[in-house]
């Protein structure tokens, strides 16, 4: 790929191509033009209450209606819906037991190996009814926090809407994560559960979970874990300690299919989800019941204008916030049949995602760029040996994806009729907020085109003051929305500040910033430019680089480390560490491999750097401050440019170079 085909100012300034959506498209899409985009902005923006009220009432099935549709007088702790009662997993499932939905597929999962389930509305249902019974006979109730360690099993979707039946948040871990980084989460989170399986199968081999969660769990480290529920996937025998390990076959298949849903209030927590930010350890992303029910199902709605015949299949893991909000909630929310798929295209099976659209007949797909810029790289024979014809939408998810890499995925994989809907959000917005509307938007490549209905996003400076067309500035949102956040669990504090103080208008208002940089083009077209504080974005991953950091000094060889992204042409970024090391020590490869597994075992693989440099000292300003600035010149082979009249010593540079 040319330098000149990523997102750079200049090449998204030159992008002049746009594509407006079919006739046809339009004139069966619920939002079918911009003037009806238009006209629902506007409503949002005269009566956004009436608005999101109309929509609750209409969309959501309540146990109870509520009494007030948001309360902001506390800013930014928000509350939707107040006085309502609501359960999502009832939204998800028994609403659609009526009729003849109740047998339509809701999940169909295809196993790594090649072995596939899939599950109607009714099956599921009972699947959920029978987990939630097991769960109480472990003596969950509301409120207590279950964690979910898993493979990309039924299962795991099966414990999450189980969770949410009775009333216990739940807290997905990533099943890459390591047992340290597991261990963190339980603490953090004071989790009463664990469910996990015996292992998984990963790109062609078995990776095994249940000794991580052990090790998680040694020596007494979460003392709030009681119970842990165990899949059995790979048939690995795996130690069970009597008495607080369970077998999923055994305590799940023998409960009452029968389990009524646990009457919600709207604030509820429906879970925690840990993302990594600039500072500190990984925070836990809290969303409560109805607002994040709301936005999960509204914005599947809208973004893929889901039809009832739809094959729906999105890439993502559970483990991230894209798993939750658009493989379980917002496609189940809405009756839609949704894909799980365990496994990842690879070596010896190249063409595996469009080996499974022919098979399953999927309409919709959504994935991320770096998967994307994989395939383009492997060229078009592969996906060219596949009947794609039933897609007839294709979305993007993760980072900004490059208008060369949108043209491919829109030629080669839609055949040229498929809209591409490329979707910004984040862990904490819940759902979509930035997207064109497959039957109203005409979409440029590389741009996320405008906001949702209801949602005021604006670029701005560090004041808070809109900048001009086409000039970069800091991305933020100006009013509430339901699925926004509600705080960062156990740490109020941090919420605030990471999100709502860092950017301060004049007149008071607050106003959310999460970390991206943006521009906005002459038409208003929104161009995402990436994070613009210390989170790298790897193949769509979030890392903190200060986690990174701090896992290679706990390292006993490591004096001072600092970490930044390089971009990358595949991954979108990619991690390079600067490491000074503890007198004695000495750099070599044996080193770089040690530290290397190190981070993986303090975070996970995906933490690794690709690139480890030792230097006798780092570009520090007189004050101590590493330059951070200087070392992503210096990582992606720039010349460093700007100010260096704050370096403490000069010569650090010329080291550093070579
Ligand atoms: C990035 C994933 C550009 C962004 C849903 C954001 C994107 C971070 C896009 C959130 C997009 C996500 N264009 N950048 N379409 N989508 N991002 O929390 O930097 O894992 O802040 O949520 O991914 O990552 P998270």
């Amino acid at each position: 790929m040319s330098k000149d085909s990523s997102n750079t100012i200049e090449s998204i300034l030159q992008e002049q191509r746009v594509f407006p959506p079919s006739n046809d498209l339009a004139s069966q899409s619920r939002i079918g033009s911009l003037s009806v985009y238009k006209r629902m902005v506007e409503e949002a923006s005269n009566d956004p209450e009436r608005f999101w009220g109309d929509f609750a009432r209409s969309e959501l099935q309540w146990i109870k209606p509520f009494d007030s549709v948001l309360d902001w007088s506390n800013p930014p702790f928000a509350r939707w819906f107040d006085g309502g009662k609501i359960n999502i997993s009832s939204n998800c499932l028994d609403r659609h037991l009526h009729g003849s939905r109740a047998e339509k597929l809701a999940l169909i999962w295809e196993g790594e190996p090649g072995d596939t389930k899939s599950f109607t509305y009714k099956q599921l249902h009972k699947e959920v009814c029978r987990t939630a019974n097991a769960l109480k006979a472990l003596g969950i109730s509301k409120g207590d926090l279950v964690a979910l360690y898993m493979p990309m099993v039924p299962e795991a979707a099966i414990a999450m809407l189980a969770c949410a039946r009775i009333g216990a948040p739940h807290s997905v871990v990533f099943g890459g994560f390591s047992s340290e980084a597991l261990r963190d989460r339980l603490i953090d989170g004071e989790a009463k559960a664990v469910i996990t399986a015996d292992g998984s199968f990963r790109k062609d081999k078995t990776v095994l979970l249940k000794p991580a969660v052990d090790a998680a769990l040694a020596d007494g480290a979460c003392p709030s874990v009681e119970s842990v529920l165990v899949v059995r996937r790979v048939n690995e025998s795996v130690q069970m300690n009597s008495g607080r390990d369970f077998w999923w076959h055994e305590l799940v298949d023998s409960q009452d299919e029968e389990c009524q849903p646990e009457p919600m209030e709207s604030e509820d927590r429906l879970f925690v989800l840990y993302t990594s930010g600039s500072t500190g350890k990984p925070k836990g992303v809290v969303h409560t019941t109805a607002g994040y029910n709301l936005w999960s199902h509204l914005t599947f709605q809208w973004i893929f204008d889901i039809r009832d015949e739809d094959v729906y299949w999105c890439t993502a893991d559970v483990g991230w916030i894209t798993g939750h909000s658009y493989i379980v909630y917002g496609p189940l929310s809405n009756g839609a049949t949704t894909v799980m798929y365990e496994g990842a295209p690879r070596p010896s099976n190249p063409g595996a995602f469009w080996e499974l659209i022919q098979k399953h007949k999927v309409s919709i797909f959504y994935t991320a760029p770096t998967a994307i810029r994989a395939f383009m790289k492997s060229g078009r024979s592969i996906p060219d040996q596949y009947d794609m014809s039933s897609l007839r939408l294709l979305g993007t998810v993760g980072e900004p994806i490059n208008p060369e890499a949108w043209m491919w995925y829109r030629d080669v994989i839609g055949g040229n009729r498929c809209p591409v809907v490329d979707t910004w959000w984040q862990t904490e917005t819940g759902g979509v907020m930035i997207s064109p509307l497959p039957g109203a938007t005409p979409t440029k490549p590389g741009s996320a085109t405008f906001p949702l209905p209801g949602i005021e996003a604006d670029v701005v400076d560090s004041q808070g003051k809109s900048v001009e067309s086409d000039e970069g500035g800091y991305l933020v949102i100006k009013k509430p929305w339901p699925g926004m956040m509600r705080t960062i669990h156990g740490n109020e504090k941090r919420f605030r500040e990471s999100y709502w103080e860092y950017i301060q208008p004049s007149d008071g208002s607050f106003i959310y910033f999460a970390g991206d940089g943006a521009r906005r083009d002459l038409d208003n077209y929104f161009w995402v430019m990436g994070r613009v504080d210390d989170v790298i974005n790897v193949s769509g991953h979030r890392l903190g680089t200060m986690e990174i950091e701090s896992a290679l000094v706990s390292h006993p060889s490591v004096s001072e480390a600092a970490v930044v992204g390089r971009p990358d042409e595949l991954k979108g970024e990619s991690i390079v560490a600067f490491i000074t090391l503890e007198t004695g020590r000495v750099a070599n490869d044996q080193l770089v491999d040690d530290l290397s597994e190190h981070v993986s075992k303090e975070i996970g693989r995906i933490a690794r750097p690709e690139e480890i440099r030792f230097s006798d000292a780092l570009p520090k300003t007189r004050s101590g401050k590493i330059m951070r600035r200087i070392l992503r010149s210096l990582a992606s082979g720039e010349e460093v440019r700007g100010d260096t009249s704050t370096l403490e010593d000069r010569s650090v540079l010329d080291k550093l170079r070579t």
